[in-house]
């Protein structure tokens, strides 16, 4: 039977996964004595940490479950307290918000640019004598203004804190994103650069931080094995439902099913939309996660080639058509953001012809929709640019999943709606 017209064209349902990946979340499910590791020098923990330390030359590097997870330890090893103000770009993601209100700061957000990044103009804005860092979002994959944020930060004695969630891999001016800051974190979320379902990583060349990061790092413990099997879970249980995922919604109805009964967890848990972090966070990278994830960082460069080749298409046809684009030169666009009047309207056409475009990245300056903006302590009206951009924003797949063929078909079927 063919299953491929079954299978939609989607920009987030476990866009990363390959055969490999597949085999090995079979094999480590038969393996649990190595879900949680041992932290030895043999171990998947320690290289991945190692493979970062080489990759970005950088003196310290400490793996966690999640990019939150990582974030929070950032800020605890740079003392941010209570009364403190972290500011950060709007449109950006809760779990990058929650670690600045767990530690009792608070959140202050900056406006955007057209590229989706942080405006340094509206920074040197939002500055008052409680800021005590600026976290730096490179935004889809393409890198922030960081030289002249940089600079602001120096001047103003704030700490730099880039936020590579999107941008494991990308280069400015021949230096890896993520060396800049006085410290940075990754993400190997589930629709991430690389992905170990969960997992992040925490990294600093200043030594006074990377000390403390190693303090908080081995107070942290290790997620349940509850909590490691729903993540190796996810790759296996998506093999099936993907391909029967429109066929009477059967892949679809599997989904929901096992998130219900707890079988796979959320990308985001309901309680951190309210502004609250659950107890899954802040731990540290079970050895399961770390085994998945080394995998994916081996093949980082050929997905980020993928990337920047399907982005060709893209921009040979949006540039053409005077559609406006967001990602710029030096991007590894882990999305491909197209900014046009109707971008809502296109993507509930487009789903009913089984593409998916929704990956939670628009209507609201803090996302996924749902996310309780108030909570957050976001003033309306603080950010205009992003109030505006984020109901235009329609964003593309770019991910190894994503032929050729199909995203060809993703322009010819937007082109009827422009
Ligand atoms: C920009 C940004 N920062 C931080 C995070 C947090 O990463 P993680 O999902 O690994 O906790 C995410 C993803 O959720 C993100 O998109």
């Amino acid at each position: 039977m063919n299953f491929s017209r079954w299978r939609p064209i989607s920009i987030s349902l476990s866009p990363n996964v390959e055969r490999d990946d597949l085999l090995l979340a079979y094999k480590l499910l038969f393996e649990p004595w190595k879900w949680k590791g041992k932290g030895t020098k043999s171990s998947a923990v320690f290289k991945i940490e190692e493979e970062f330390k080489n990759y970005l030359k950088i003196r310290y590097a400490f793996s966690f479950n999640s990019g939150r997870s990582a974030l929070t330890s950032i800020l605890a090893a740079i003392e941010v307290q209570k009364g403190d103000e972290v500011l950060l770009q709007a449109f950006t993601c809760n779990a990058a918000v929650n670690p600045i209100l767990y530690l009792g700061a608070r959140p202050v957000f900056v406006d955007i640019d057209n590229t989706l990044n942080l405006s340094p103009e509206d920074l040197e804005k939002k500055i008052t004598s409680r800021t005590r860092a600026v976290i730096v979002q490179h935004t889809f994959g393409t890198p922030a203004k960081i030289e002249k944020i940089k600079k602001i930060c120096e001047r103003k004695k704030l700490f730099l804190i880039e936020d590579c969630a999107h941008s494991l891999g990308v280069r400015y001016k021949n230096k890896p994103i993520g060396t800049f800051g006085d410290a940075s974190f990754f993400s190997f979320g589930r629709d991430k650069v690389i992905s170990s379902v969960y997992g992040g990583m925490a990294v600093t060349n200043n030594t006074q931080i990377g000390q403390k990061l190693k303090r908080f790092y081995k107070k942290l413990s290790l997620p349940s094995s509850h909590w490691i099997l729903q993540q190796i879970l996810h790759p296996i249980i998506f093999s099936f439902a993907l391909p029967l995922f429109s066929f009477f919604n059967i892949g679809k109805g599997i989904l929901y099913l096992c998130q219900k009964l707890k079988i796979l967890s959320p990308s985001v848990y309901p309680i951190e939309k309210k502004g609250r972090f659950p107890g899954y966070f802040p731990k540290r990278m079970p050895e399961a996660m770390a085994i998945l994830a080394l995998n994916q960082f081996k093949k980082l460069e050929r997905l980020n080639r993928h990337r920047k080749q399907i982005a060709t298409i893209y921009n040979g046809a949006f540039v053409q058509m005077g559609v406006r684009t967001c990602a710029e030169e030096g991007s590894i666009y882990m999305r491909y953001p197209i900014l046009i009047e109707n971008a809502k309207e296109v993507r509930r056409e487009l789903k009913k012809q089984n593409i998916l475009l929704d990956d939670g990245w628009h209507s609201q300056v803090i996302v996924p929709p749902g996310t309780e903006v108030e909570n957050f302590n976001y003033i309306k009206g603080s950010c205009p640019n992003a109030e505006r951009l984020v109901h235009m924003i329609l964003n593309l797949p770019t991910s190894v999943n994503i032929k050729e063929e199909e995203a060809e078909k993703i322009v010819e079927k937007i082109k009827k709606y422009l």
